[in-house]
């Protein structure tokens, strides 16, 4: 057996796999590695902290059911999964943000111009856009799948006797690309904090909070789909999102509602409030 130490055991670890040569697998494996390695080394590691980190994915581990899922939210928290995001954005398209835990893969179909809302309280606004390809072309059919928080920060999920599928719905754009819609403005909101993650923002002495926003999912034939989110200018949280979603080119202006700027639309309600936002799609 050859002799190791605290720097040539690296590179042990790395040779006892034998990945195939060339693969993502074994550079995802090596590069894993390599920085787990560094982390102890420049760290200077103790036992207790070493324990004390595995206890904390183990009660990750522990806390985790099909609807809550605290390793991702590491992952959000942590900021690593803004990085994943960023890094998988192309040229051109818009830029990705956070899925969330409350995505729901079955939505209901909605027509163009119906509202979101229903009978719930708050600012309505009227969401409107088109979606383009990276060189300006509107996609006409374009799936806009979006789900939010309602105008006190809960999403219907969230709450017994609501109906999972309200503030929720899918827009196909018309033959210019263009969507349209009302839906309630909604609130910031945290996010779970009753875990092991809220116990890590707590020692970092950081809030919970997300910039209010709503999630998008947009995708047509030969494009690549995008998840993301849109926010409001100058609203609370805009600056320290709990999940480090804000991006500055996702950020929208709530103007009043502007009904002659809009007399080519059908609306279902008549909003107080507009936003608008266009979408960019990159061929897969
Ligand atoms: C959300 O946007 O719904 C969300 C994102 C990350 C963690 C928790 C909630
Ligand atoms: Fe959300």
């Amino acid at each position: 057996m050859s002799d190791v130490n605290q720097f040539t055991i690296t590179e042990a670890v790395k040779k006892s796999f034998a990945t195939e040569p060339g693969s993502r697998l074994e550079l995802l494996l090596q590069k894993l590695i390599d920085h787990v390695h560094a982390y102890a080394r420049e760290t200077n590691l103790t036992h207790d902290e070493w324990m004390a980190a595995l206890n904390f994915l183990y009660d990750c581990g522990k806390i985790s059911t099909p609807d809550r899922h605290e390793f991702i939210l590491l992952s959000d928290v942590l900021g690593f999964s803004a990085i994943v995001d960023m890094i998988n954005t192309r040229g051109g398209a818009t830029e990705g943000s956070n899925l969330g835990p409350f995505y729901l893969p079955e939505s209901p179909d909605k027509t163009l111009g119906a509202d979101l809302a229903g009978p719930r309280s708050g600012v309505s606004v009227l969401c409107r856009g088109q979606v383009r390809d990276t060189l300006g072309h509107p996609i006409p059919g374009a799936v806009i799948d979006t789900w939010q928080a309602d105008g006190s920060g809960t999403y219907p999920i969230q709450e017994e006797g609501q109906d999972k599928y309200d503030l929720r719905g899918i827009f196909r754009a018309d033959e210019n690309g263009n969507y349209w819609y009302t839906t309630v403005l909604p609130k910031p909101y945290t996010v779970p904090y009753d875990g092991p993650v809220g116990d890590l923002l707590r020692a970092g002495n950081r809030h919970a909070w997300r910039a209010a926003h709503l999630h998008y999912i947009v995708r047509a034939e030969g494009m690549r789909a995008i998840t993301t989110e849109l926010f409001f200018a100058n609203t609370e949280y805009i600056d320290n999102d709990a999940v480090f979603g804000v991006r500055k080119s996702l950020i929208t202006e709530l103007q009043p509602y502007d009904a002659s700027a809009n007399a080519d639309i059908q609306l279902q309600r008549k909003p107080d409030a507009q936003v608008y936002f266009d979408f960019v799609l990159a061929p897969a």
